[in-house]
Parts: C-alpha cells; structure tokens; sequence
C-alpha cells in the first residue's frame, strides 16, 4: 500500500491551488466562506450549479463530489452543519470526508477550512483524526486474492492554513495521525491473515523486521526448549496438541533514558483457537484466526511508537501458539505447573489465553516495568457484556486505569471498566490445583481477567479485553483496535514525561 503524503500550506501559494481535490467545508445555511468563493469563481460556474441543485444539504456527515473545469479538478463539499461542531460531530465529518476522498480518483487533495470553525483546543486533536481515518479508510486486504480491490490512488494530502502557528501543530498532529494509521492497518493485516500464513514464526518474522528497521530496537524469540527451560509449562499446554511451534516474542524498543523503567504491552497470540479438546463448535470457527488480534495490536502500536521516536522505553511481549486437538493435546483436568510455580487445573482447553499471558506476564517481572498491558481476544462473555463498541478494562491501578480510559475516548477506541473484585476470586478454586482455568458460569470476563491478576502482583497491570473490539463479523475484518487507544496511551506518557 502506498503511503499518503501529509503536508501543510498556506492557501495563498500558487503551489495550493492546481490539484485534483479541492476540500471544502459548507455548513447547512450553503453559505460559501471566501476560499469557497475563490474556487466557485474558478469553477465556471459548476460549483454554483451544484449547491443550487439541493443533493447537498451541508449536513454533518453529508458529502459531494463535484467536477470542475477549474484549477481544482474536483471540489469536494464536505457538511459540516452549523459549523461549531463537537468531538463526535468533528468524527463523523472525518470519515465521511475519508471515506468519499479516497472513493475518488484523485492523487492529490487540498483541504480548506472553509466554514469549518475549530476551537484552538480541538485542532491537533482534529488534525491527527483526519490523518488517521484518511490511513485507516485506504487499508484494503489483498495477501490472498487474486483480485483484490484496487488501493485509492490518494497520494497526497495538504491541509490548507495561514496561521503559522496552526500550520505548525497541524504539521505533527498529522504525521502522528498518519502513523498511528499505520500501525492500526498493520494490525489489520496481521489480524486478517488467515492461520496457515500468519503462524506464530510468522508473528516472530513481523517482529524482527520492526526491529531491524530501528537501531534503538531489539528483538528476541524464545522457542519451546528456552520456554520448558524457564518453567512456562502453563503456556506450553496449549501448544501441545499442535504441530506448529508456539514463540515466546520479545521486542524491546529503548527510546527513553537509560534506567528509565519501561511499559510493557503483553498480546495474546493465538493464531489460530480450536479449542483444543474441549472443540469449539463449527460455525464462524473461522473467526478464531482473530485470536491474536492482541499480539496484532501490539506489534501495530510498537510500528507506530518507534515511527514517532517516542522517547520512551517500551517492551512488548507476544505470546504465540497455536490451540489444536491431537492425541498429545492436553486433556481437560490435567494440571499444569506455570513459571510463577501456581499450579492450575485445565478445566476446559477453550480457556488457553489465560493459560499463555499467565507466563508471559512472569515474565515481563525481569523487565521492571512501569507498568504492564495485557490485550487479548480473552473471552466470548465479554462480548456479551460490551458488545463491540467497548473493549473491557481491568486494572490493579486506579491511575493507569483512568490513563488508558482516556487515552481510548481521545483516540475514539473506547475502553469501560470493569471490576476485579476479590468477591469473584473464588469462582477459580480447585480441588486438585491452586486454581482453576475457568470460572464457572456468570462474569466469564471477570473471572478472567481475576486469573491473569494473580500473575500480576508485582507491577502497575491493566488488562484490554478486546474479544469484542478486535474484528467485525460482517463484513468480516480486523479492526485494528486497540492500537489507537495504545498509541495514544504512550504518547500521553511521553508528553507527560
Ligand atoms: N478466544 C476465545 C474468546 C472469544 C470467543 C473471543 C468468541 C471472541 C469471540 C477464548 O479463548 C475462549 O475460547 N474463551 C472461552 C472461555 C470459556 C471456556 C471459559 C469463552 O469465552 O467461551
Ligand atoms: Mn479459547
Ligand atoms: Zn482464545
């Protein structure tokens, strides 16, 4: 896929008036602001024509693509309602505004404010969401088609302002927006892959190549002996039934201070979720080619965050393995013994991400960690709970809890808490293990979630069950959620710091 260029100019050059695309915002009363005026002049008279026809309302959310024999090929009328607009209204502009731009064929666009008014506060804000979703709307799947659908031919974009000191901020709040883009299709790519390609080497490969791209970046991929070695039996249960060698993937990104304690993302990568012995049943079992869409959001947020030179110290940790039946699967009501030394009764071989992310989160113990967080596809009651519109958080930190909720409503990838509360502890005990896999029939996510906290006593922890978030059923594809809450998250950090 080609990448977009972004830039900043200054409407009065000659360079920002010949293009394919003019942008241009109009509010509902059809009023056209002066650069409005200026294409319309332009246009010989068809600008004119089209606002008289009455299609184009100037409705939030409202687009239209109009011809012209003018320096701009094409004007496109984007509705912007009243012109004052809020966070969700500004949303859905921007998509709108994507998603028609990129249907054109234009290779380049020039966007003018036109009648859209911004408060000071919301301009980065609303920069980088534009970038983003201009990124985010281009992404096609293609690996596997013999036809894929052709990617837009949009090359270019340059955001149109005189303000220099907007031009400024609007200049890196659009390469953030753009990588952030990036690193979300990334995950996309990855999470839509189907299992035969995108095995757990396949997740390794994707992680050395991020590490060879970046010289403060290091990559590291435990095999199964080293695992055995360090006493991760728990997540090498899962991997028994299958053929496939799981990976226990390192990537350490040292962009911050030396000494400086690092965060830690932790993603489930199950390439593929059978359920081991204890099956799933057939239909949509497919989507369990999704199961890593945590590992997937992890390796698209570390692309974005090196890309940005975040100056921070960041490690991510994918555990990788394949959940299958065979004759040397582990069988329901085996007890296995994790690198924490907790033993647990494998009650049903359906609750394995639990199984890998408990040795993966002893793990990142050795890293010192500022703080730690785990995304998985963990579980179908989550699912139930949320639907798809909320991943659901968990957290031993009020602060990291309350940084994370922020950082998902900034990015529009939207996170809710749910409690850890030690009244749900009980639901794992076990007769034959210190614990349990599952928890019984209700609060499946927070039993979940209860069994990863045991794992995480040391350290500031949240969990991100994205079973709901990470992939959309129809049409079916990876959302890329949530690195745009992640990205978000570490930039936050590092403009804190
Ligand atoms: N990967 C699934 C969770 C899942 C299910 C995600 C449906 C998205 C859609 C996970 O490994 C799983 O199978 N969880 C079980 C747990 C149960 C056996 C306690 C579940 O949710 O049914
Ligand atoms: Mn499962
Ligand atoms: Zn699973």
């Amino acid at each position: 896929m080609a990448a977009i260029r972004f830039s900043v100019a200054d409407p009065q050059k000659a360079s920002a008036k010949r293009t394919q695309c003019a942008v241009l915002p109009v509010g509902n009363t059809l009023r056209l602001s002066d650069a409005g005026r200026a294409l319309e002049k332009d246009s010989s008279g068809v600008l004119a024509a089209a606002l008289k026809a009455g299609e184009f309302k100037g409705n939030v959310g409202e687009t239209m693509l109009v011809h012209s024999p003018g320096t701009a090929e094409r004007i496109l009328l984007v509705g912007v309602g009243d012109g004052k607009l809020a966070r969700d209204g500004y949303l859905k502009m921007s998509r709108t505004l994507a998603r028609a731009l990129l249907s054109s064929k234009a290779s380049d666009a020039q966007m003018h404010m036109g009648s859209l008014k911004v408060n000071s506060s919301d301009w980065d804000w609303l920069c980088q969401r534009i970038a983003t979703d201009l990124v985010y709307h281009g992404y096609r799947y293609a690996l596997t088609l013999s036809n894929p659908k052709p990617a837009p031919a949009l090359s270019r974009f340059v955001l149109l302002t005189a303000d220099t000191a907007l031009a400024r901020r609007a200049k890196s709040a659009l390469n953030r927006g753009s990588k952030a883009g990036t690193g979300i299709n990334l995950a996309r790519e990855l999470a839509n892959t189907p299992a035969n390609y995108c095995t757990p080497e396949h997740l390794a490969k994707e992680a050395r190549k991020l590490a060879r791209g970046n010289d403060k970046a290091s990559c590291k991929v435990l095999n199964e002996k080293t695992m055995a070695e360090l006493g991760m039996h728990s997540l090498l249960s899962v991997t028994a039934g299958t053929a496939t060698p799981a990976k226990l993937i390192v990537l350490e990104y040292k962009g911050g201070k030396r000494g400086d304690a690092p965060h830690v993302l932790v993603g489930k990568g199950i390439t593929f979720d059978s359920g081991g012995i204890s099956l799933k049943p057939g239909a949509k079992m497919d989507e369990m080619k999704f199961d890593m869409g945590g590992a997937a959001s992890v390796l698209g947020t570390m692309q974005a965050v090196m890309d940005m030179a975040l100056p921070l110290n960041i490690v991510a940790i994918i555990a990788a393995a394949e959940n299958m039946p065979s004759g040397t699967a582990t069988k329901p009501g085996d007890v296995v013994t994790s690198m924490a030394g907790i033993t647990i009764e494998v009650l049903n071989t359906d609750a394995e991400g639990r199984l890998v992310l408990c040795d993966a989160l002893t793990y990142a113990e050795r890293f010192k960690p500022a703080s730690v967080v785990d995304i998985a596809t963990l579980t179908g009651a989550c699912v139930v709970a949320l639907g798809s519109h909320a991943s659901g958080l968990y957290a031993n930190d009020e602060k990291l809890a309350a940084q994370l909720l922020d950082a998902g409503t900034t990015s529009h990838d939207r996170a809710w808490r749910m409690p850890l509360w030690d009244d749900y502890q009980r639901q794992l005990d076990s007769n034959f293990a210190d614990m349990g896999n599952i928890g019984g029939p209700g609060g499946g996510s927070v039993t979940a979630a209860c069994f990863l906290s045991r794992f995480a006593t040391k350290y500031n922890w949240a969990h991100l069950d994205i079973a709901g978030s990470a992939w959309d059923s129809a049409p079916k594809g990876a959302t890329g959620r949530p690195v745009g809450l992640l990205t978000q998250y570490l930039c936050d950090r590092a403009s804190a710091a």
